[in-house]
């Protein structure tokens, strides 16, 4: 798939370049983007922005990923194909489908989705009983798998230092991961939802080789809106969204901006359009609403 970030060809300014020029107002060249860090800058300095200045890139390809978690059988995923081909999505958005692993095969070769894992072993090969390799993924023609999903960590106590060896195992194997992270609803009330997503994304992407920036993705999915029906307000979407992408800037520089940030967390017809439109938002995790092949394809479309 083509970089869905337009940033390629644009001047992209960072705080850096802020700091290094001459001291007072500091003139944004136009069409430049500018990075959330360099942003926040600006704006501590009390210099005032035309609206939209440096507002993150729209994605021209926002994702849409279907995480079908522990439902449909080899048949039930067949079936679903079939019926999903008949509808095919029209749009920009681009649909990854993450079925049981035991249905994997049975999606390989679909065309009008890319197929994802939900999980991915964070060994190569080797003795490690009940492991799914990138290896054995890849080999089915998967290309982008999920990591640290909150039912992970929370069923299965995973943490950050395990999903940070995932995401690498996943990059050298030849997968695209996508960190989910996301606080829980006493995280939030105790008003560390901040925090808890900047320290998920930074313990993963710090050290990161930079080159690898155009192959990840993040998924910021309050613990408390999965499954539930309730989703955050816009505004605490586009918070945790920014806490994301300014932690990814740090870790990665500016090329940190080319990561898509989805969202997710009781996404549904009703919601996705707008939520996908949120600033810095670059596409969608779909849970319940991504069962079904007619609602799915709907789904897609609204999000493109
Ligand atoms: P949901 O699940 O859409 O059913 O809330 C989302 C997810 O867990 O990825």
């Amino acid at each position: 798939m083509a970089d869905p970030y337009p940033v390629s060809g644009r001047r992209v300014i960072t705080a850096e370049d802020i700091e290094r020029a001459p001291p007072g107002r500091f003139e944004v060249p136009e069409g430049a983007i500018l990075t959330p860090l360099a942003l926040d800058l600006l704006r501590k300095r009390g210099q005032d922005l035309p609206a939209n200045t440096g507002a993150p890139p729209r994605p021209v390809t926002p994702l849409v990923v279907a995480n079908w978690k522990s439902f449909k059988t080899t048949a039930e995923a067949a079936k679903f194909a079939k019926a999903f081909r008949a509808v095919a999505p029209r749009g920009r958005a681009q649909a990854i489908v993450c079925p049981p692993f035991t249905a994997l095969a049975a999606l390989a070769g679909e065309t009008g989705f890319e197929l994802g894992a939900q999980d991915v072993s964070p060994f190569e090969e080797g003795a490690h009983t009940g492991q799914i390799a990138a290896r054995h993924l890849v080999e089915l023609g998967v290309r982008w798998v999920l990591v640290g999903h909150s039912e992970r960590r929370g069923e299965c106590g995973e943490d950050d230092a395990l999903a940070r060896k995932k995401v690498r195992a996943a990059l050298a194997g030849g997968l695209r991961p996508i960190l989910c992270v996301g606080e829980t609803r006493e995280e939030r009330d105790s008003g560390r939802a901040t925090s808890v997503v900047r320290a998920q994304v930074r313990a993963v992407f710090e050290g990161l080789d930079p080159d690898r920036v155009g192959e990840v993705a993040v998924a910021y999915e309050p613990r408390w809106a999965i499954g539930r029906g309730v989703v955050p307000t816009d505004p605490e979407i586009a918070l945790a969204v920014k806490d994301a992408r300014d932690e990814l800037e740090r870790a990665l520089g500016p090329s940190g901006l080319r990561v898509p940030v989805l969202y997710g967390g009781s996404v549904a017809l009703e919601n996705a359009g707008r939520i996908v439109r949120l600033d810095g938002v670059g596409g969608l995790l779909v849970g319940g609403a991504s069962l079904n092949p007619e609602g799915f394809a709907k789904l897609v479309a609204a999000a493109g």
